[in-house]
């Protein structure tokens, strides 16, 4: 039985790159282990966001957890700005961090480039994330690949800190899936598939209509010669649409491979959207349940509550590690 923490950001749609990246893992996961799923709010406000559409986002994001299969009498699910330790804890280390090592962060440069307001959040969000992870003891962190570099800045911060101060982080290993960690844009195959772009046809939300995932994988770019074959560097588009099959099915890459041959990119699409919808539509029954459900709140307010229990007793470790305040047991 490990600890395991991760944390999915509510700023729009949950995607189906979230849910085959991180999200199908937490499900396998809560079933051996002591599981932390969050909500992570704070990071969301490193960029602009509506507030009333956030507030809607927190709510949407809870009830999506839940209805993917996140049990929790099994799983503690809580929403960030809820557990005040991960802002103390993410300012503590941030005062352990290097701006140098924040820069070179691929997606804060990815998402201040050419931007003229940048928020010092945006900066600093690593070490909040690994503020995140630190306080439960997390042994293991189940993220997409997009997230590596961040766990990578997480374990540096922690061995820093031990070092520095007193030895009291736990140093957590990442866990990216085998399959699956980096889907790509529908759109543009050579880019990852992101909530945030702003060309919706580019992603597949978990709360899309049969009509919306038809007309997606429909329009999703391949290349010309209608031959289905995995082939990362040549053929990205049609590579893109065969993980994400297989994944879905656990039918292995080769055996759809040998299935379409010959039978071209139109039949191939449609079955996928099939496999898409069949997917979905179990969770989106689950979905409209809780999210009318006052079930809801409670399991928040109790997910809280072994948060803040877990977390401020990490708090207090590390400021008298680092000699913040009075003396406290
Ligand atoms: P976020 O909200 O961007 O994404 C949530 C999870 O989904 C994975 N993911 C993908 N996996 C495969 N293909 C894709 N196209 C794809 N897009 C997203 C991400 O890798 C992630 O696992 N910084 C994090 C949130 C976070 C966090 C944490 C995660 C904050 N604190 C502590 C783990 C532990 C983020 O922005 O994820």
């Amino acid at each position: 039985m490990k600890t395991i923490f991760s944390g999915i950001q509510p700023s729009g749609s949950v995607t189906l790159g979230n849910y085959i990246g991180a999200m199908k893992q937490f499900v396998e996961l809560q079933e051996h282990n002591n599981c932390y799923f969050c909500i992570v709010d704070q990071h969301s406000i490193t960029v602009p966001q509506d507030r009333l559409e956030l507030r809607k986002n927190i709510k949407s994001l809870a009830a999506l957890y839940l209805a993917i299969g996140i049990d929790p009498s099994k799983s503690t699910l809580f929403i960030q700005s809820e557990v005040p330790a991960h802002a103390q804890a993410g300012w503590m280390l941030q005062c352990v961090a290097y701006i140098g090592e924040l820069e070179r962060m691929t997606q804060f440069k990815d998402k201040s480039s050419g931007k003229e307001a940048v928020s010092a959040g945006l900066l600093t969000y690593p070490p909040l994330m690994a503020a995140d992870i630190l306080l439960y003891n997390t042994e293991v962190v189940p993220v997409g690949e997009d997230q590596k570099q961040h766990l990578e800045l997480t374990r540096d911060l922690a061995e820093r800190f031990n070092k520095k101060y007193n030895d009291i982080f736990t140093i957590p290993e990442v866990r990216i899936p085998k399959d699956g960690a980096r889907i790509m844009s529908l759109q543009d195959p050579t880019k990852k598939m992101s909530k945030s772009d702003p060309n919706t046809k580019s992603f597949i939300t978990l709360l899309d209509d049969p009509k919306q995932i038809e007309k997606k994988i429909k329009s999703a770019v391949t290349d010309s010669d209608g031959i289905v074959e995995y082939n990362r560097e040549d053929k990205p588009g049609i590579t893109n649409l065969l993980s994400i099959y297989s994944v879905l099915t656990n039918e292995s890459i080769d055996s759809l491979v040998k299935r379409y041959q010959g039978i071209g990119y139109g039949v191939f699409k449609a079955d996928l959207a099939e496999v898409v919808i069949n997917t979905l539509k179990p969770i989106q029954d689950k979905y409209n349940y809780y999210i009318q459900s006052d079930e809801l709140d409670s399991i928040l307010d109790q997910g809280a509550e072994k948060a803040n229990f877990v977390a401020s007793k990490t708090i207090k470790k590390m400021e008298n590690a680092m000699g913040l305040g009075r003396k406290r047991k």
